[in-house]
């Protein structure tokens, strides 16, 4: 990994760090009231993350999620392979997120780090297009998020969405992303409707979260 790479990520842990710190001392002055946060699933470490119902959980090894319309932060790369596209995009948008955007202020880490990979229908492997996507603290989400100054960077509006779900723990690579999005198309068959020219990933920890890491693969639903 590259040296300045490393120092980002360094950079987000302690972000993800003081922010999660400052959400338990949210919660503790709130006493028993349930505030927002204690709504939201574990896995987004207490940290800003979409808003969903599940609508399908009666299966083993997937579920089918409602999400509400969100805001994101995206940029694509093309003709770069998996590794290598994935560091470049997260430090553009990484920029964005410590002052690269209109009012040059720093936005709070938001959860989950989306790729999207696009597949060739063929071999059923990656093409090298990649967009990574950040997801929007909730103070940013819908026409108040802030214009990138980086034109390589954009501002996503996703509208209300099912998705098909399959976790998985440990780090994510290529291969394993592969290998569950494989096992989820397996699982699925031709019984539900999905867009099949893209692959999701979905990444909830830092890099020095090293136990119970918590990763998805998502399938964007028709209709
Ligand atoms: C943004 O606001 C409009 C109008 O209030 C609403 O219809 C839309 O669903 C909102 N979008 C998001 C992402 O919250
Ligand atoms: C990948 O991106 C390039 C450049 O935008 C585009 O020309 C090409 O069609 C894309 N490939 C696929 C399979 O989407």
């Amino acid at each position: 990994m590259q040296s300045n790479m490393v120092i980002y990520l360094v950079m987000v842990i302690m972000a993800t760090m003081s922010l999660s710190v400052l959400g338990r001392v949210v919660s503790n002055n709130h006493g028993n009231k349930l505030t927002m946060k204690d709504e939201l699933p574990s896995f987004c470490n207490d940290l800003d993350c979409p808003k969903y119902t599940v609508i399908d959980d009666t299966h083993e090894t997937w579920e089918e999620r409602l999400y509400s319309p969100a805001s994101w932060v995206g940029t694509s790369l093309n003709g770069v392979d998996f590794d290598k596209a994935g560091e470049k995009m997260f430090m553009k948008l990484f920029a964005y997120i410590g002052g690269e955007n209109e009012l040059g202020v720093k936005v709070e880490m938001a959860v989950p780090v989306i790729t999207r990979a696009t597949i060739d229908a063929r071999t059923g492997l990656f093409v090298n297009n990649y967009t990574m996507f950040f997801y929007l603290p909730y103070k940013y989400q819908n026409i108040t998020a802030l214009k990138p100054t980086n034109p390589d960077v954009f501002l996503w509006t996703e509208p209300q969405s099912k998705i098909f779900v399959r976790s998985f723990s440990g780090y994510m690579s290529e291969t394993k992303d592969l290998f569950n999005a494989g096992a989820m198309a397996a699982d699925l068959k031709d019984e539900w409707d999905y867009d099949h020219g893209y692959i999701y990933t979905a990444g909830y920890d830092s890099p020095w979260k090293i136990f119970v890491r918590h990763n998805e693969i998502w399938f964007v639903g028709k209709n």
